[in-house]
């Protein structure tokens, strides 16, 4: 059986990539696409409404902007879709609260990276957390390309969390931006660069005194984010409604 699905922002980075996975499998038919720009796609099934992109659609697959997906998100209501699997990243903590109400409604699988690895890292990063204690500096460095809009990254926030849990906290409280003079004691850091064509870099540094325990992951092409959403789409599709992780996807 196939699994239709509809790309919003699909004449994006993330919407190429996601339209060369699919389109090569045949477990996928994608039925729609949105753009701001239809006629450049210059094909019929993509279109500016995100309601009339889902109409066909069993899973809505969203890398775009957080207004629109939080728009999309509420098209959906009017739609079969059953599910939607959002990777946009930047959310402030109100649009947070919209994703939340969203999922009382629909599956969503939401996550700040969809590749294996980086699920994987903050796994490994919580433990580390947990393990070390709060004798050793939290520093989370991230490095993209130079069109990237947010800062920091989804997945730097994705790891600060992570390690925030394993600390028992949240990052919220633990949070430390960019800053001049002494490291206040206990935060989680983040330094962010940007430049070029880098896809995503990523690691976190437990710092002692004496010694540095650090943990990273380097995508290399966008298609692993594809692949990693085109599985969460596969198996939300049956899933009842509620906000997923790719936690809950790969079963960790
Ligand atoms: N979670 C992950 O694994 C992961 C991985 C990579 C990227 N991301 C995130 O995914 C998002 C997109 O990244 P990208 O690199 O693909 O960006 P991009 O190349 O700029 O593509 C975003 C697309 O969103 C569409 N869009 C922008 N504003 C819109 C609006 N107001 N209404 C409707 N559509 C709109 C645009 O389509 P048109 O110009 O055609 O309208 C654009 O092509 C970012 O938040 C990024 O951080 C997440």
């Amino acid at each position: 059986m196939t699994l239709s699905i509809a790309i919003a922002g699909i004449r994006g980075r993330m919407g190429g990539a996601l339209m060369r996975a699919a389109g090569d499998d045949p477990r996928f038919d994608i039925v729609g696409g949105t753009s701001r720009n239809p006629a450049a796609a210059g094909d019929a099934a993509v279109v500016k409404d995100a309601g009339v992109a889902a109409a066909k659609a069993d899973v809505w697959i969203d890398f775009t902007t957080p207004q629109a997906s939080l728009a999309a998100l509420d098209a959906l209501t009017t739609t079969r879709a059953r599910a939607a699997i959002i990777g946009t990243t930047g959310f402030t903590l109100d649009q947070d609260r919209a994703i939340s109400t969203a999922a009382q409604r629909v599956a969503i699988v939401r996550s700040g990276n969809f590749s294996v690895g980086v699920t994987l890292l903050a796994e490994f990063v919580r433990a580390a957390a947990a393990k070390l204690g709060p004798a050793w500096d939290i520093e989370i460095f991230e490095a993209h390309h130079r069109r990237k809009v947010d800062a920091p990254s989804g997945t730097a926030l994705l790891l600060g969390e992570a390690a925030a849990e394993g600390r028992g906290n949240h990052l919220a409280e633990l949070r430390l931006d960019a800053r001049q003079g002494a490291r206040p004691e206990g935060g989680i850091g983040f330094a962010v660069a940007r430049g070029g064509g880098i896809v995503g870099q990523h690691a976190v540094s437990f710092a002692a005194e004496r010694e540095v325990l650090t943990l990273s992951h380097q995508a290399l092409d966008r298609a692993v984010f594809a692949d990693g959403a085109l599985a969460a789409a596969l198996w939300a599709a049956d899933k009842p409604p509620g906000l997923y992780s790719m936690r809950d996807v790969l079963g960790l």
